[in-house]
């Protein structure tokens, strides 16, 4: 007899996590050419992966960067279809000093917890979606059809992915599109996020002389461009943290005063704040409570600064150019091309005549919000209280997974954000980490989600 699916997750505990230290391994990393091999050899693990659990027409699909990866099964006709999204590719690990307490690429489990870059964003995810099928394909249960897409450039802006998804609409057709890519508060207090933020990244040159100048000869005569540069970003917020972008919040929608009631349940106090970043004190958009500031209300953040100077001891130097990299979050119903052009034409009217500047837009994706009170949205929340033990909380993330927007439209199909992974898992920085228990609840949660889809047909 096939054991159910929940055991055989339980037999098999060890043996799933031995295979997610083997995804981590790769450096797939998606935003630096010199990984693509990597990025390459990630892609094709998966798609040995998941043909190796009974998946079908696995493909690793050529783009005109990083692959996708895409396989189906199709074994349930009259079953809902079920599209699931993933990605290979993680961040880059900078680490200048030297916070990591054990290699990105060399997962190491510490008190629970599984330690490598990528592992909560979105290894760790992604194979919690794929064992999960795997289990209900053993059991010989299988409620639903499933479709897999797992790309290689969610944290380079998804650049391919948009034209695969338009141009594939009726091969991944689905009847519910399920994104594993997000977190929940943390594994005692689950939560369901239901809007993700759009993103508009850019990037800000400032240029003065034709080439880098004593700054003791031409000090005082020439404009610096390190300096005009940060003159220009200094003026991007008020005093009160607001963006000071003309235009800039003109197309914000207005949240109502019950949902924002709603999220006001689970808030994120200064407290927290301070322990899960250790930052001396918050800051940000007065009017607007903490987890409003990132979950409805827009921003604009430096991401990296450079010029001139910045290795060891000194160089008395006047940059000839100083580089910004900027990045604006958005919300309903804001649009990320006029963002970036009003970014663009505030930059241009306060750049002084001493310097020029140009702005580029390196990418951009929509913000998205899933319907809450759909049917598929309440099997969610049945299923993670089977799977994490209690009803999940539903709340706004700051984060992006530009994707989403473009699945809503055009497959037509409702989105869950099925995220496992936790508030303080750091991903995109040192010692990101995944907790076995996630996995294994994830695990549980999804079998769940799928067998209520699955039995109300
Ligand atoms: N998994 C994240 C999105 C996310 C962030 C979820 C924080 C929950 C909490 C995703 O992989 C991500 O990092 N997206 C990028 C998108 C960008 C590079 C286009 C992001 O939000 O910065
Ligand atoms: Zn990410």
């Amino acid at each position: 007899m096939n054991p159910n699916p929940y055991e055989y997750v339980e037999a098999h505990r060890e043996a799933f996590v031995g295979e997610l230290i083997e995804f981590l391994r790769i450096p797939s990393i998606s935003t630096l050419s010199e990984y693509a091999g990597d990025v390459r050899r990630a892609a094709t693990w998966l798609a040995d992966h998941l043909a190796s659990i009974g998946m079908q027409r696995v493909e690793v699909v050529e783009t005109a960067r990083h692959p996708i990866v895409y396989a189906e099964w199709l074994g349930a006709p009259g079953a809902p279809t079920v599209l699931i999204y993933g990605h290979y590719d993680v961040q880059p690990v900078d680490d200048p000093e030297g916070q990591w307490l054990s290699d990105p690429f060399e997962p190491d489990i510490r008190a629970g917890n599984l330690y490598a870059r990528g592992a909560t964003d979105d290894k760790g995810q992604v194979l919690t979606q794929i064992k999960a099928v795997q289990a209900l394909l053993a059991s010989g249960e299988m409620p639903v059809n499933v479709k897999f897409v797992i790309e290689g450039e969610e944290e380079s802006g998804s650049t391919n992915l948009y034209p695969f998804v338009e141009q594939n609409a009726e091969r991944l057709a689905a009847d519910i599109v399920v994104v594993s890519d997000t977190g929940m508060k943390s594994l005692a207090e689950p939560s369901i996020v239901y809007g993700l933020r759009g993103l508009a990244y850019m990037e800000i040159e400032v240029r003065g002389p034709e080439h880098d100048l004593h700054s003791g000869s031409y000090g005082g005569v020439v404009h610096n461009p390190a300096q005009a540069l940060v003159e220009i970003l200094a003026q991007m917020h008020d005093d009160q943290g607001r963006v000071t972008v003309p235009g800039f919040y003109d197309r914000v929608a207005v949240v109502s005063a019950e949902e924002r009631a709603e999220l006001a349940k689970t808030p994120m106090t200064v407290e927290r704040l301070r322990r899960e970043t250790g930052a001396p004190a918050a800051w940000g958009e007065t009017g607007y409570a903490l987890h409003e500031r990132t979950g409805i209300r827009p921003t604009l953040e430096i991401n990296g600064l450079v010029s001139g100077w910045i290795s060891e001891g000194t160089k008395t130097v006047l940059p000839a150019k100083a580089l910004a990299k900027v990045s604006c979050r958005l919300v309903p119903d804001q649009d990320a091309q006029e963002i970036a052009a009003l970014v663009s034409d505030f930059v241009r009217s306060i750049t002084p005549p001493t310097v020029t500047s140009a702005v580029r837009l390196l990418h951009h994706g929509r913000w998205a919000v899933v319907d809450v009170s759909s049917p598929e949205m309440q099997a969610a929340r049945d299923a993670y209280e089977f799977g994490f033990g209690k009803q999940p909380t539903l709340v706004r993330e700051g984060g992006s997974v530009p994707i989403v927007g473009a699945f809503q439209s055009a497959l037509h199909a409702p989105v869950i954000l099925m995220g496992f992974g936790q508030q303080d898992d750091n991903l995109h920085g040192p010692n990101e980490k995944f907790a076995l228990a996630g996995f294994a609840g994830g695990m549980k949660t999804a079998i769940k989600f799928y067998q209520i889809i699955g039995q109300r047909g």
